[in-house]
């Protein structure tokens, strides 16, 4: 039995209730997540991780683990988005989420355009408005944006008609990251799960720890939102200095002791410290930072091993985290990497994808019309 989505020019299977992930609500979950970040317009957009609710984070889970059956062949291609147009706007510098969003809308069969600020007339002095409108002018369905300064992305929606899906904005979001790492943990979890018995749905009973710079983080931000509505429970730890000046509206605790809550933990999530901190006096050096608030490789050696390892990347090994920690047997963080184009796979599915029930055995074509794509 199977759940399906639908999607113009393609069809789509999902995992049905009894496999692995799949629940009957994998689609309307989808589907309601979809309305709920529709703009008056219709068209859908991510900006941030509140434009998913529960149901549509998990939808959005259920969409991934159809996706992980596609990367496993022998030629990773569906053709669920064939003539659908996706581009990426960074105008700061990335690896992972650029390189993920254009893998994703590749395996889908959608086309690229990539743009890059430094190549780009914004050299000339073109105004980012025009920037984006002229990218519109050329018939794109979604825009992938990464910039800066916090807002960019939600105020991009205002000069296109594509899909906005914001690829880490300032100090404000990172909705894919947060999306990635949830997932990450609950495929942990799944793995875990003794034959016979029901896996976890998301990620109530976790405990879970945001280490390092959380005031300037949109990563963090992003994450707190998520891991929380999903259930988890967060505990924040950094120098005074990098914490939130208030938590009024998150629904964490935070303390400076690290060592104090190691020995609680299911997760330990670093952040990338920016030495820039220390310049501005919010840091003490970095080798004092990282006695104090580094996974160690005296901390790593105190974790149990079945406590999880993360970090969004990209990594200062010895600063925020040792470089045996980073390769802990526990260490997800080429598993966050590799689940990142799973997920981005499933967030433009979603959003450029029609949304409804869709005909069955959809993910079982490919752009030739069934078997290996060429
Ligand atoms: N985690 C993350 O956003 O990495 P990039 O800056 O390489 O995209």
């Amino acid at each position: 039995m199977t759940t399906t989505l639908e999607t113009p020019g393609a069809s789509t299977t999902l995992p049905s209730a009894g496999q692995p992930g799949g629940t009957p609500a994998a689609g309307a979950a989808a589907g309601a997540a979809a309305a709920r970040s529709a703009g008056a317009s219709g068209v859908r957009h991510l900006v941030s991780i509140t434009d998913l609710d529960r149901d549509g984070m998990l939808g959005i889970f259920h969409l991934a683990d159809a996706f992980k059956e596609v990367a496993e062949r022998p030629i990773p291609r569906v053709p669920a988005l064939r003539g659908k147009t996706v581009a990426t706007l960074f105008f700061e510098a990335s690896t992972r989420t650029r390189l993920s969003f254009e893998a994703a809308a590749k395996r889908l069969s959608a086309d690229v355009m990539s743009f890059s600020a430094s190549s780009s007339s914004l050299e000339k002095g073109e105004s980012l408005r025009d920037t984006v409108e002229t990218i519109d002018a050329m018939g794109v369905d979604a825009m992938i944006v990464r910039h800066k300064s916090s807002g960019v992305p939600s105020q991009v929606r205002a000069w296109t008609k594509a899909s906005v899906v914001n690829g880490g904005d300032g100090q404000h979001e990172h909705p894919t990251q947060a999306l990635l790492d949830c997932y990450t943990i609950r495929e942990a979890l799944l793995d875990r799960t003794p034959a016979g018995e029901t896996p976890p749905e998301d990620l109530r009973g976790m405990r879970i720890a945001i280490v390092g710079d959380v005031r300037h983080s949109r990563v963090a931000r992003s994450d707190v939102l998520a891991m929380t509505a999903l259930g988890a429970e967060v505990v924040l730890v950094g120098p005074r200095t990098l914490l939130p000046p208030s938590l009024d509206g998150w629904p964490v605790k935070a303390t400076p002791d690290f060592d104090g809550v190691l020995d609680s933990l299911d997760v330990v999530y670093l952040l990338r410290i920016q030495r820039e901190r220390a310049q501005a006096a919010l840091l003490p050096s970095m080798e004092e930072y990282h006695e104090r608030f580094g996974l160690t490789r005296e901390r790593a050696a105190r974790l149990d091993e079945r406590v999880l390892v993360m970090h969004p990347g990209p990594m200062n090994r010895g600063v925020e985290i040792a470089p045996e920690a980073a390769d802990l047997p526990s260490s997800l963080i080429t598993r966050q990497v590799k689940n990142g184009v799973l997920i981005r796979m499933a967030v433009l599915f979603h959003l450029l994808g029609a949304g409804g029930p869709l005909p069955a055995g959809a993910f079982g074509g490919t752009e030739s019309g069934g078997g290996a794509d060429a």
